[in-house]
Parts: structure tokens; sequence; C-alpha cells
């Protein structure tokens, strides 16, 4: 390893990502820097994180706490790591080895920490990747058993790192069926805090894994030094914010280890999921947009590519459909002009059909009284429209009342000596079997390989998991959490390998998944069943902090009773969908829809790839507003929604970012409804960015009337787009 260090140092010197100075490690990004010191008693501590110094030069801090600190000896904070020996030893002493680095492109750097227990041999590497261009840091860690028996792991953090301030404050998001992503701040004092999920299956369900740690005071859209963390695994999580007696917060992030002791072999690996996180000394905007540029382009499939609109049949007609009444919607997704026909839950089971949740989930074959032309004749029927066609799965579940569960009883996650317990009806399937991998793989590949135009996979998952015990694993029922999602890896890979492009929607009941764990594997995600628009807004102002928008499903449905025009614009925020009966449209309703797809095809590339300004914020103040600029500033476009207004509301003027001052835009509204114009006073005006940004514009004119809304856009002179 010490030779690697040198080979590395060689390469790296002087650049971005790994260097070392005598007896620092410093790990570095356009803005940030990471710096650990190697002690003279071989511990490595983290003596810095945060902007980094224009010297280079941090010699002179020397200390900090350790960065992946062992239970057993004298640490006596909740530990980075605790292990029993095969021996039933608790003690371990995590001592340096070596360093190094290397370059995986221009933009990413990997730094390895080697450290080891002089008695036992437990070996721990540290890995950090660095993205310079995003300011993000991505962190995870291996360990390894050097015994000649079995080792008990029972803590195993991603990563652990120091925060020294006055103050901490801590926003969550936390929620429900339908109540995804609701944001509470609050100061943290002495003690622990927890954030965590112990669901397995829809892990999101009560509380997303995504945070913002603000240091001294609360940090704002601009202002403030905060960090932004989330933990790239689709299982049980947790991050513990633990505040000292010097008043030193130690964050430890990574898999919940409750219930999961997880006993390694000989020579194995365990590999920690990855800790994802930025920091920005101008608050939760600058975060935010470094997120995003970092998921586009490293954590999410096809990030930098374009999405698909589509015409969902869930909210309007449920399971009760058949092949002619698909065919009519088919015409309706064309006639909107939307890119595909998405078909929800109901189209499977013949023993037993698909009529409710009740029934039918494992038994992927079409329902023959409702489809029998089968998938390959409305995939045909679709494309006859010139539209795509895709298709709902819940690979992962069983109802009781299936043929799947008739064949294979042992195959299900249940307790062997208690009554089932049923979630939406339904159950678990044991992943953690092998065939059930295979079982769950080739559903997906059955279909795609009988149905070669299948364009969209939604994939959802509808309930956690209770009761949990896998036959499978018999006495090793502690690694259940841990397996379960490492399997679910493992057939998302093998998809991914067969079918690299494929868009496929990440759903869980709502937002029961959303992280980068699986992103990695899925091109969106459905972030909540609520699609009413009002509490759109806040559902997708919540998700905006961590992910980008063409993430974001959003869909125009009829289940807010707000003006078509209000339900659009939030549509239009993120991803454009639609789950309504086009033939109930109102004429003009019918013509402001087929125009807002057009609309949103031209200007999505800027919502998609822009930098994203949260301008007001709607837990604020009863409007909205949001931007997103393109990347050489010479468009964007502007969103802005009154809320529940009341008429004493009193609406200043907007002050616009992330413009050229010195660029003048033609600022325009668009997506109006038709035989409406705007009463924009600066409509259609020529204004500088300069102007733009510090007189701003008086975006709520006359009376505002609650739950409306406004769309413009802003051209640089002279662009065309
Ligand atoms: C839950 C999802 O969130 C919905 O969009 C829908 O697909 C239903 N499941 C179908 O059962």
């Amino acid at each position: 390893m010490q030779k690697t260090l040198g080979a590395a140092l060689l390469l790296l010197s002087c650049t971005f990502g790994f260097t070392q100075q005598a007896k620092q490690i410093i790990i570095d990004t356009r803005n940030l820097a990471l710096v650990f010191s190697i002690q003279p008693n071989k511990k490595v501590t983290q003596s810095y994180l945060g902007n980094k110094l224009m010297s280079g030069d941090y010699s002179k801090i020397s200390g900090g706490g350790e960065i992946y600190p062992a239970a057993g000896m004298e640490y006596q904070f909740e530990p980075a790591i605790r292990m029993l020996h095969a021996d039933q030893n608790p003690s371990l002493e995590l001592q340096y080895v070596s360093s190094s680095g290397s370059r995986q492109e221009n933009n990413v750097a990997t730094t390895n920490i080697v450290l080891e227990d002089p008695v036992y041999g437990t070996e721990v590497i540290l890995h950090y990747t660095s993205y310079y261009n995003e300011d993000v840091i991505k962190a995870w860690t291996e360990i390894i058993n050097r015994e000649k028996k079995a080792v008990e792991l029972t803590e195993y953090a991603s990563s652990f790192l120091h925060f020294n301030a006055d103050e901490y404050w801590l926003t969550q998001f936390h929620g429900d069926w339908a109540r995804e992503m609701q944001m509470v701040e609050e100061k943290l004092t002495n003690g622990i805090k927890n954030l965590e999920s112990k669901l397995g299956t829809r892990t999101n369900f009560y509380q997303t894994l995504a945070f913002f740690l603000s240091l001294n005071r609360p940090s704002t859209e601009t202002e403030g030094e905060v960090l932004a963390g989330t933990l790239a695994w689709t299982g049980n999580f947790k991050y513990t914010f633990e505040i000292d007696q010097r008043n030193t917060l130690n964050l430890r992030s990574g898999i919940n280890s409750f219930a999961s002791e997880y006993f390694l072999q000989p020579r194995e690996v365990f590999t920690t999921p990855e800790f994802i996180f930025t920091f920005s000394d101008h608050g939760k905007g600058q975060a935010s947009r470094n997120l995003h540029r970092w998921a586009r382009k490293y954590g999410v499939l096809n990030g930098s590519e374009g999405r698909m609109t589509l015409l969902n049949n869930w909210e309007s007609t449920g399971m009760k459909f058949n092949e002619t009444r698909l065919v009519e919607l088919f015409d309706e997704a064309k006639n909107l002009g939307v890119d595909l026909f998405l078909l929800d839950d109901g189209w499977f089971g013949n023993k037993y059909p698909r009529n409710d949740d009740k029934a039918g989930l494992g038994d992927w074959i079409e329902d023959s009284t409702k489809l029998p032309s089968g998938i390959g004749y409305l995939v045909k029927e679709a494309e006859a429209r010139g539209i795509k066609f895709g298709i709902w799965l819940e690979p992962e579940m069983v109802n009781p009342k299936s043929q799947l569960y008739e064949q294979h009883p042992d195959w299900i996650l249940k307790l062997p000596n208690r009554p089932e317990n049923y979630g939406r009806n339904q159950l678990v399937l044991d992943l953690c079997n092998p065939k059930v991998e295979d079982f769950v793989f080739n559903t997906v590949d059955r279909l795609l390989t009988e149905n070669p135009g299948l364009a969209f996979i939604k994939w959802d998952c509808n309930r956690s998991m209770t009761n949990q015990y896998s036959p499978y694993l018999k006495e090793r029922q502690t690694h259940l959490f841990v397996d379960y999602t490492r399997a679910w890896y493992k057939v998302l890979q093998r998809i991914r390998s067969k079918y690299p492009k494929l868009p496929i929607m990440l759903c869980s009941g709502g937002g029961g998944r959303t992280d980068y764990g699986a992103l990695k594997y899925f091109t969106e995600f459905w972030p909540s069943d609520n699609t009413d628009a009002l509490e759109r807004v806040y559902i997708q102002w919540g998700y905006s902090y961590f992910f980008p928008a063409n993430t974001i499903s959003s869909h125009v449905t009829d289940m807010g009773k707000q003006s078509l025009k209000f339900r659009t614009d939030v549509a239009m925020m993120d991803k454009l969908g639609y789950d309504i009966r086009v033939q109930n449209l109102s004429p003009g309703e019918l013509e402001f829809s087929k125009e807002a797809v057009k609309t949103y095809k031209k200007v999505s590339n800027v919502i998609w790839f822009g930098d994203l300004y949260r301008i007001e914020s709607p837990y604020e103040s009863d409007r909205a507003v949001v931007m997103y600029v393109n990347e050489n500033k010479s468009r964007a476009i502007l969103f802005n929604y009154h809320l529940n207004t009341r008429r004493q509301d009193i609406f200043n003027r907007v002050k616009l970012q992330g413009l050229d001052p010195a660029k003048k835009y033609r600022f325009e509204e668009i997506n109006l409804f038709p035989g409406t114009r705007s009463i924009q006073p600066d409509n259609d005006k020529l204004l500088s960015g300069d102007y733009l940004m510090k007189i701003g514009l008086n975006l709520s004119p006359g009376r505002t009337n609650p739950l409306t809304s406004n769309i413009y856009e802003l051209t640089e002179e002279g662009a065309r787009f």
C-alpha cells in the first residue's frame, strides 16, 4: 500500500482529490476541503471540513476527532464501528497503515485510507470519492475480517464526520403515505438525535434519508454554512447526530444496525453504502445545485438525457379497464401529444384476476379477460398511434390469493409459527433466496423479451416489512435487512446489464423509495400518491432540495379541485405527465393541455438540466417562486404560484437569481390559458439581468386570487431556441 501512495503522490501532487502533505491527507474539490491528520499514535483524525483554503496550507490544524471511531476501548460515544471478534472480544483499535489515491476521470478522484487493528488484523478501508466541479464527496467503507473464524459486526457506518460550530440546525423531511417530504428544521441540543428507518422495503415511508445540517445558525437559500447529506441505500438507514460535552457534533451515517448484526466470514469484505454529501457556505440553494449537477452526471441513470412525457391510467381508471378502453386511452394520449402511455396496476392474474388489491400479485401473466390479445397487441396499437407503451410491475410482492403463493409458500418473508401479517393485503417475497432473485429478474426479462417494444416500466413496492423472517436465511436472520437490499440491487444490476437504457420509474406507494442507491438503476421516481396540486407544491419543493427536476415525476390529475392551468403549471415544475381522462376535458382545456405539452417540450431542457433557484418558499409565504437557469445563462423558466392567498397578503417584488447581469432578457409569460392574456406589467419587455436580480419583478399584480399561477420564459436578447 505504501508503494501505491508513492505512485499516487507523483500522479496527483498539485492536483485535486487526494494529496498527502507530511502527516496530512487532503481530499478536495473546487471549493471544499476535507483534511485528515495522522497522529503520532497512528490514529487518523478529521482536522477540517469546509471551504478550501486558497493557500492550501492546512499544516497548522492538526487535531480533531477520529475518522472512524471504534467501540470497545477508550471511545465512549456512538461509534462508527463495533464488533465481536471470533473469541468474543469486543475491542477494536484502528491504526493508520497507508493511503492512496486514484483518478477515475478528470473530474473524479478517490482517496483510500487503510486502517488496521494491531491485535486482530481487522482491516478497515475508508474511501472518499470527490467530484471536483460539483463539490460533492461520496464516502464509504470496507471492513475485512482477517481472522480465521467469523466475526460479528454490530455497528458499521458508511462515514463519520465531525463539526465544530456554536449551534447546529437540522432540517429533516418526514411524512407518511400521501404526506411525503414534510420539512422540519430544529436546533440540535446536547445528546443524540437519530433520523432512521426500520421499515426494510418502502424504507422512506415515514422518514426521507436526506437532510441538511446548518452550522451556527439556520441557513437560508442563499446564506449560511450547510451540509446536505444523503445515503445511497434502499433499506434501513440511520443518521446519528451526537453533540458531545465540548459541543462538537459527530455525524454517523449508514445502514441502520437495528436487528442487523452481521457475521463476516474469514477474508469476507463488508462494503457499506455510500454517504453522499456537499457543503455550501452560500446556503441550501447552492447545496441543492451541487447535488443536482452531481446527480445528473453520476447519480441517476441517464441523468443527463431527456425524459418522456406520459399519460398514466391509475387515477382515471384504477383497475377497471379492458383492451378496448385502453386503446381509446392511447388515442387520448396521442391527442394530448405525450410520448408514452403507462398502463398501471390491474393488468395481470388469471386464476386470481387482479381486480382489486386483494388478489393476483405475483402472477405476472396478462388477465385474459381484460387483455385477451396480450401486451404485445397493446404495444403495437400504441406504436400505430405514434406513442410508446409502458407497464406497471410490483415484482417483489405477492398476494396470498395468487398462484405464486400457492406454488412457493417458502418464497415469502413470514414467521413460521405466527399468523401472516399483511400490508395492502400482500406479503414481501424473500429476495435473500437466489431462486426469488431469479424469479424477479425473469419476470422483468420475460416481459421485455416477449414484448420488444415495451418502452417503460413503473416499479412499485407497496408495503414495508413486518414479521421479518426469511425462510432461506435460517439461523442468519440478522442478515435479512442488509441482504434483501443487496439482492434487490443484484436484480437491478442484471436488468441493467441487459437493458441499460430502458426508462424505469421508481415508486413505492408514492415516495417510499427515493434514494441514490436505487437511482443508479432508475431514471425517475414517483414522489407521492398525493397529486393535489397545492400539496404537490410542498412535496415537490421538498424533493427539489436533493433531486434534479428530471427525476421528479409530476402528473396532472383531477385530485385537487384547482383550475387545470394551476395543476398543469405545478406539474411542469418537474417531469410532466398526465393521469386524467382527456376525453372529459372541455374544448378549451384540451386546447390548453395540447399546447402545454408542446410548450413543455420546448422548455424542458432548461427545467431538467438547468440550475434551480428556489426564490420564495411556500413554507414562508402564500406564494412559491422557483426558477431554472440554463448553463450559459441564456434562458430561464420562472414559476410563480399563488397558494391560499388572502386579501391582506402583501407580495413584494421578486428578485431573480442566477442570471447574467450583463445580459438582456426578453421576459414573456408562457402557458397561458386560451382566451386569456398576460396581466404581467413587464410582459414582453427586454430587461437586463442586473435589473431582474436587483430590482426584480412584480409577480403578483392586481388581486392575487388563490391557486393561480404563471410561467414565464426569459430568453437572452437575440438568442433563438
Ligand atoms: C401505488 C402507486 O404509488 C400508485 O401510483 C399506483 O401505481 C398504485 N400503487 C397501484 O397499485
